[in-house]
């Protein structure tokens, strides 16, 4: 009696110690849910799916086919993944042999047609080849930003769209977390220090026409795909959901764009949160997703193949003079 006595505030102090290690160092989260994925793959390796250039931005390149926006590269980058750029408008062999080699695919945003572009099409097949691989047992973490989140809402919904319009472009705003957000993967382990920057100082950059109120999720059903884990309000009070987390998948979408804050300065921008909480805040998104992304066991056939695909082949061209979007994008023909 006495020796369970002793034992219960030792392992009680372990926990406690092992909750202050955890706090300072954790060095990779584990979800509950998702342990029987924990196997480390130290060389993660993320998709971007690249879309169709807008006229301006295509006048720096005219050849090129499809764009991808540096920021997001160097987002990723940053806390330790490489880069696969993934082209529009190719054979669906091509789609499989990148997705069967790549640990994650970030869907960013942009302005391209979620139905009919390059982007939309390619988009459709990799959440395809997504659902079909996480059904089998083999993670695939896939992550929407901005345009990429209505991209995820509208595949999920059988390719319907539920959005509304509304204002928010250049706007800073905070996000308010609704009650699953303390039980989810994104939020539930995020350093207090960033939930509370996102919860109380504009820390998110929104550029976005389109909204996805709570309303429609629930009268779409895309509730029972994705929890809303929180919540922005656009120039005319309305109350849209800016994060989302798949209840079965690891699939997750922002409709802000965490890669803004610490990589774009076009001089139109003059919203963008620059301030270092606000940075943190936008780079623990991508400390999260590469941290998912090293659950994926996924890789090229050979050192060979992968350095033909990565990113390293192209080289970032400066746009800020004809975009205040992107100040460097890679152009792909
Ligand atoms: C819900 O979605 C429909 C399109 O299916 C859209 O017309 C409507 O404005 C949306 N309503 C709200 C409240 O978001
Ligand atoms: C913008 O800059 C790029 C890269 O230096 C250059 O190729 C392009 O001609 C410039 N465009 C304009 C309109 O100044
Ligand atoms: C920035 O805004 C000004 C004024 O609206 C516009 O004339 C200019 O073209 C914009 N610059 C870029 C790079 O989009």
């Amino acid at each position: 009696m006495s020796g369970t006595g002793l034992r219960l505030p030792l392992v009680a102090l372990c926990l406690l110690i092992a909750g202050v290690l955890a706090d300072h160092q954790r060095p990779f989260r584990v979800h509950p849910n998702s342990i029987r994925y924990n196997v480390n793959n130290n060389r993660p390796i993320i998709g971007i799916l690249s879309q169709e250039p807008s006229k301006t931005m295509a006048s720096v390149s005219p050849e090129s086919v499809s764009y991808i926006a540096a920021s997001y590269v160097k987002w990723l980058e940053g806390q330790g993944a490489r880069v696969v750029p993934i082209k529009v408008n190719q054979p669906d062999s091509y789609y499989k042999t990148v997705f069967d080699s790549i640990n994650g695919l970030l869907i960013p945003g942009g302005g391209a047609s979620l139905v009919s572009s390059g982007y939309g099409k390619a988009g459709s097949i990799l959440y395809d080849l997504a659902i079909e691989a996480n059904d089998n047992g083999d993670f695939f973490p896939v992550w929407g930003t901005c345009l990429g989140f209505e991209l995820l809402l509208y595949l999920s919904a059988g390719k319907r769209d539920f959005l509304t319009t509304c204002n928010s472009y250049n706007r800073a705003s905070s996000l308010k977390f609704l009650s699953d957000a303390s039980v989810s993967r994104l939020y539930q382990r995020a350093p207090n220090d960033v939930l509370k920057t996102l919860s109380k100082e504009k820390s998110t950059s929104n550029f976005h026409h389109w909204c996805m109120t709570k309303e429609n999720l629930t009268a779409s059903s895309l509730d029972n795909f994705y929890r809303p884990l929180a919540t922005s309000t656009d120039d005319d009070g309305l109350e849209f959901v800016a994060t989302i987390e798949a209840i079965s998948y690891p699939f997750w979408g922002v409709q802000f764009h965490p890669e803004k804050n610490v990589y774009e300065w076009g001089a139109n921008l003059t919203s963008v949160p620059h301030w270092p909480s606000a940075i943190k805040a936008g780079q623990y998104f991508a400390e999260f997703f590469v941290n998912q992304a090293r659950k994926s066991q996924h890789r090229f056939a050979s050192r060979q193949e992968e350095a033909t695909y990565l990113i390293y082949n192209y080289a970032p061209v400066y746009t800020g003079n004809v975009s205040s979007s992107f100040l460097q994008s890679y152009f792909f023909n």
